[in-house]
């Protein structure tokens, strides 16, 4: 696995410390927001969004609920999608929550926005998306934006720290670029 590795872009240290940036930003953004009885519902997109996910929400010191959702991407399984549709439910009883939607990369933002605007319809109190990175694309804006980013980057394939390549490279704790005769 380590030889498919090109260049590494951020390395564990630096996200370590991102994230619990991330962490302490969100935590003073939503002080004295959250009712006793309503925390705070927050929704990792998977599988990409595991990592993150598992490392924010020990930043994150109220109560909260975890809701996982998944999300299909086409047209290709590997490289960045053209649209998304949710492949799981979405959790109900949504109405007058706050809800923070988590993903790993926010990229053409389609998959952001669709579950931006599913989560929308059942009136929440706020509807805010946290993103570990953001590409910086060559064919334009996205679709969608986040209110968190983590990091910005250039508009290349990266995997690690949850993002794949096919499944595979999850696991890696860095983000990094995958030499090209691996892609
Ligand atoms: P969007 O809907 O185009 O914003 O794409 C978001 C999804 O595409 C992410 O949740 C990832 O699963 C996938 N994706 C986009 N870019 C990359 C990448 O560079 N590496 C791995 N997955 C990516
Ligand atoms: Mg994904």
């Amino acid at each position: 696995m380590l030889r498919d590795i090109s260049n590494v872009l951020i390395g564990e240290d630096r996200i370590r410390e991102r994230v619990h940036e991330l962490g302490g930003q969100i935590a003073s953004d939503f002080d004295g927001k959250l009712a006793e009885d309503s925390p705070l519902v927050l929704m990792p997109v998977m599988t990409g969004a595991l990592v993150f996910a598992a490392d924010l929400i020990r930043h994150l010191p109220f109560l909260l609920r975890l809701e996982l959702i998944a999300v299909s991407s086409y047209p290709g399984k590997s490289m960045a999608s053209k649209g998304a549709k949710l492949a799981s439910e979405l959790p109900g009883q949504l109405e007058g929550k706050h809800v923070l939607i988590i993903d790993d990369i926010l990229d053409s933002g389609h998959t952001i926005a669709v579950l931006r605007s599913l989560v929308e319809e059942q009136n929440p109190a706020s509807v805010k998306v946290c993103v570990m990175l953001e590409k910086q694309r060559h064919d334009g804006p996205a679709v969608a934006n986040a209110d968190y980013v983590g990091f910005t980057i250039p508009d290349e394939f990266v995997v690690g720290y949850g993002l794949d390549y096919d499944g595979y490279y999850r696991n890696h704790p860095e983000i990094v670029t995958l030499r090209e005769d691996v892609l």
